[in-house]
């Protein structure tokens, strides 16, 4: 599929975006659940979930594993201690390409607990010598809430729950580029990852409950096909949080025997891992890494 250019309606053309080549891991050595910012993290007793670090382990090895099967570059970092989220390293970058080279923008995450993490980012590109941009005090929480759709090369930012609207006109003037802008209620569906996956093709998956009646009219816009994740899946194996790299393959948490065969009815190799552990804290599949060219 590769990349193409596509005027869109409203103020600039889609920077050219091809597949992701690399993406970015960090170590689950301190991952942990140690306080709630997402209805996931409880037990219905309201308590904060339970991790098994060995499991843990286990189950983001194999993922680190699957990923490079299907050709991807894994860089890691560690993970901090202190830093029980920071292994969901969806969330504190953006990235983008300016004038052919990778940029990313640093997240304003929106918990004071996940906060630190983000100058470990900053860090790290700037000893691969990627450019980073800081855009304010307005939260914004990287790819959790702003998606690639690569093969248009269109963006697509969730707002209302973790990311504010207030922070996309700016974040629009620094890349240049529009982004198509959805507004998410539920909680439960907290980050744009957790509803919406485009998998190339002008095909995307979402969460058809997450999303007010406007944003279902502008993704039927911009998508041929749409196909709808069920609900219990969406919430149980958070099946949303999917990653496809390549417009063919898609890496999912196991055990979501409705979406995987909608998907594959479709056309699309599945992958299964278990992110079990990682679910315990409301991540899956695809915040557990940043795509990078
Ligand atoms: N416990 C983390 C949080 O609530 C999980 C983040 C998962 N990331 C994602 N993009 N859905 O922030």
């Amino acid at each position: 599929m590769g990349s193409n250019k596509e005027q869109i309606a409203g103020i600039n053309t889609p920077t050219t975006m091809n597949w992701p080549k690399k993406a970015l891991m960090v170590t689950p050595d301190f991952f942990n659940v140690e306080y709630a910012i997402n209805p996931h993290m409880m037990n219905e007793k309201g308590e904060l979930n339970t991790i098994d670090q060995k499991e843990a382990h286990r189950q983001w090895s194999a993922l680190k594993k699957t990923f490079e099967n299907l050709g991807l570059e894994i860089l890691t970092i560690n993970g901090e201690e202190g830093l029980p989220d920071m292994v969901f390293c969806a969330n504190q970058c953006f990235p983008f390409l300016k004038e052919g080279q990778l940029n990313i923008v640093l997240s304003e995450m929106h918990s004071e607990q996940r906060k630190p993490e983000v100058p470990y980012f900053k860090t790290w590109a700037e000893n691969e010598n990627i450019p980073t941009h800081k855009l304010g005090d307005r939260p914004l929480e990287g790819m959790g809430d702003v998606i690639w759709d690569y093969s248009s090369g269109k963006i697509f930012g969730g707002y209302g729950l973790r990311t504010s609207i207030d922070t996309y006109p700016k974040l629009e003037t620094l890349i240049d580029q529009e982004i198509i802008k959805f507004e998410l209620l539920d909680e439960k569906f907290y980050h744009l990852d957790t509803c919406f996956s485009p998998l190339g093709n002008q095909t995307v998956a979402i969460v058809k409950e997450a999303f007010t009646d406007e944003g279902l009219k502008t993704i039927s816009q911009h998508f041929k096909t749409v196909l709808e994740i069920p609900l219990e899946e969406a919430i149980n194996q958070l099946a949303c949080n999917l990653c496809c790299p390549n417009g063919k393959d898609v890496v999912i948490q196991q055990g979501a025997n409705r979406t995987n065969k909608l998907l594959r009815e479709h056309g699309y190799t599945i992958h299964e891992v278990n992110t079990s552990e990682f679910i315990k804290s409301g991540g899956s599949v695809f915040c557990m890494k940043m795509l990078l060219h």
